[in-house]
């Protein structure tokens, strides 16, 4: 099983697998996802054993509607309103979960509480439909290693999987995370929704998660996004023998660089970002990986967040 164009029959045969207990990797808007039918505990330890995922990390549930949600979440009126405006969309929220959901206990790791999202996908939401069971889905990668934000990324690590297919990521970086079980709610992963829309539509500051607390999201280890090669942050000058990852106007030539963004984009550079580091880890013709200055701001904060974590800092 390889890779599937995301017509009737293939959108078929991924429902059917889905069903069976199977895995299959599907587009989201944000990155590729390693999907399991979130009702079924046996389907779901495929993905922590696939991925070599510890078990202690929760998974997010995908569903297609905020309908569906209720069915596995407690939505208050707060969470409603925040759905009913970023639904569907790059964002999940941590929420109690709902007594009696059916969730299997292997998808929040056994915590009481649960994250969900819908996603903008139009396929993932097809395929959601399709399947009417929340699906658990962690981003397709082996742990610790580079999200994957094409098919050709999720193949590399997985060559017998049901890979549904529809090009690159339009967002390219991993969902905002919202836990809204505090009295302040606090991201605990920044994505491309900001803190500043989200503190707008809530009318209250948001909080952004000490690293000291991330135990709540054990998946937020310091070692993550990580290609073999090394990577070095805030390069102007690489190197020799150095990949070069780009952003904004660069002046010289720089042989084999990766440019995520020539008018400085931080949309584009998101976009880009999971591309650039799967095709500058080439250790046979690099020593590392250098990477210029990203603006520190907007979706910034969450590619630099991304790149700290590939460096282990
Ligand atoms: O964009 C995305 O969110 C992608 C696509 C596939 O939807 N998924 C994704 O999943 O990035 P994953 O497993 O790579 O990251 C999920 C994060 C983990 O860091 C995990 O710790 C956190 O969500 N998480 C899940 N359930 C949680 C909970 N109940 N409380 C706190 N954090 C939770
Ligand atoms: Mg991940």
């Amino acid at each position: 099983m390889t890779i599937f164009l995301p017509n009737e029959q293939n959108i078929r045969a991924a429902v059917d697998l889905l069903k069976a207990g199977e895995l299959v990797s599907f587009p989201t808007e944000t990155v590729y996802g390693l999907g399991a039918d979130a009702l079924n505990d046996a389907a779901v330890q495929k993905i922590y054993a696939l991925k070599g995922r510890p078990s202690n990390n929760p998974l997010i549930c995908h569903v297609p509607s905020i309908e569906k949600a209720q069915e596995i979440a407690e939505i208050d009126a707060r969470a409603y309103e925040m759905m009913h405006h970023f639904w569907p969309g790059s964002i999940t929220f941590i929420l109690p979960l709902k007594a009696k959901s059916g969730v299997a206990k292997t998808v929040t790791a056994g915590l009481d509480t649960i994250a969900v999202r819908m996603p903008n996908s139009g396929l993932a939401r097809r395929l959601l439909e399709a399947v009417g069971r929340p699906i658990a889905a962690p981003s397709a990668n082996l742990s610790t290693q580079v999200t994957a934000t094409t098919p050709m990324h999720v193949e590399k690590y997985f060559k017998d999987l049901f890979i549904l297919a529809d090009g690159q990521c339009s967002g390219g970086l991993e969902s905002t995370i919202l836990d809204l079980t505090v009295d302040v709610p606090t991201i605990l992963r920044e994505g491309l929704v900001t803190g500043r829309e989200l503190s707008h539509i809530l009318g209250q500051e948001v909080e952004v998660v000490a690293e000291s607390k991330l135990l709540k999201a054990p998946g937020m280890m310091k070692l993550h996004y990580s290609p073999n090669l090394p990577v070095r942050l805030n390069v102007t000058q690489p190197q020799a023998g150095e990949a070069f990852i780009t952003f904004g106007p660069v002046v010289g030539h720089y042989e084999g660089a990766y440019h995520l963004s020539p008018h400085g984009n931080l949309q584009e550079a998101a976009h880009k970002l999971y591309d650039a580091l799967h095709m500058q880890d080439r250790p046979t013709d690099f020593t590392g990986i250098a990477v210029m200055p990203i603006p520190d701001e907007g979706v910034g904060r969450a590619i630099n967040d991304r790149l700290r974590r590939a460096v282990g800092i």
